[in-house]
């Protein structure tokens, strides 16, 4: 649970940047979904904007979830230092749609699509000059009028049962599906984990930020074992109601998810119950 290998990275970059250079650094939108990493960089001088106008100098760090390649030539053109920190799998989401707007298949994308990471895909794909509809389910995929060619790619932290079943109901819309399965290996395990914790546990815990996507399913994926699962950023939103007559408790924690905050939590569930922990 906790940090994948993209947050993780994502997250050195920025903190790196800030010991090693000189003048203002700035995330353009939170680095990761998590506000407590967010307030902690606050205070270790790491600015955050939400417009890259509003940037006057020094250096710009991109996002571990991405961005339109039109955001990144932005900044260049307003001469600021500009750090990557797309995570690779994302980056790869992006150069494959990018190679089937080549070979002219229209895209469908699996997403949320208010999500950043589905925002900097759709900037790639239509930079590219491709169609892109995003959907997040297979009832909007079944409504899609037919197409020729479609290439179905998924954001990364998407479950690979919906991928499956999108896939299945565009086969009926189109005369050739191209599936690229580009969802994270990271978000797989964590999903498996959290699932087999769920089926042991009469109640879950999932931390992590209230806007990350990744967290949210999991929650999800705990409560469709049929347990109880509260979603909550910090030990402040534990209630001892939620343990009250249980024995086993299972607590999991979303990628952007920083290790202090899982101990915590982990140190408050225990002090309100008593429970030995055994980490798995
Ligand atoms: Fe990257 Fe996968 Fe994490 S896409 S940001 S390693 S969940």
């Amino acid at each position: 649970m906790g940090f994948c290998f993209g947050v993780r990275r994502a997250v050195d970059m920025v903190e790196r940047a800030r010991q090693t250079l000189s003048g203002p650094v700035t995330t353009l939108g939170p680095i990761i979904h998590s506000q407590q990493v967010v307030e902690h960089h606050k205070s270790i001088g790491i600015g955050l904007c939400h417009e890259l106008a509003v940037v006057q100098e020094g250096t710009v760090v991109l996002s571990a979830h991405g961005v339109s390649p039109v955001v990144e030539q932005q900044a260049v053109t307003q001469g600021l230092h500009v750090i990557n920190a797309t995570c690779p799998y994302v980056a790869k989401l992006h150069k494959a749609a990018v190679q089937q707007v080549k070979l002219g298949y229209s895209i469908v994308l699996l997403g949320d699509a208010g999500h950043s990471e589905v925002k900097g895909t759709v900037g790639a794909i239509e930079h590219a000059g491709g169609m892109v509809n995003v959907l997040s389910d297979s009832d909007e995929a079944s409504n899609l009028p037919f197409t020729k060619h479609i290439a179905l790619l998924s954001q990364t932290t998407q479950k690979l049962s919906t991928l499956a079943q999108v896939a299945a109901a565009l086969v009926p819309n189109c005369q050739e599906l191209h599936v690229i399965n580009t969802i994270c290996h990271a978000t797989d395990e964590l999903q498996s984990s959290a699932r087999i914790m769920a089926q042991q546990v009469e109640v879950a815990i999932v931390i992590g930020g209230k806007n990350s996507a990744n967290t949210k399913r999991l929650r999800d994926i705990c409560e469709a074992e049929g347990v109880p699962a509260y979603h909550i950023e910090t030990s402040s939103e534990l209630s001892p109601d939620w343990f009250y007559d249980k024995t086993r408790i299972g607590i999991t924690a979303g990628a952007s998810t920083p290790d202090w905050l899982i101990h915590d939590v982990t140190e408050a569930v225990q002090q309100m119950t008593g429970a030995e922990v055994a980490c798995e």
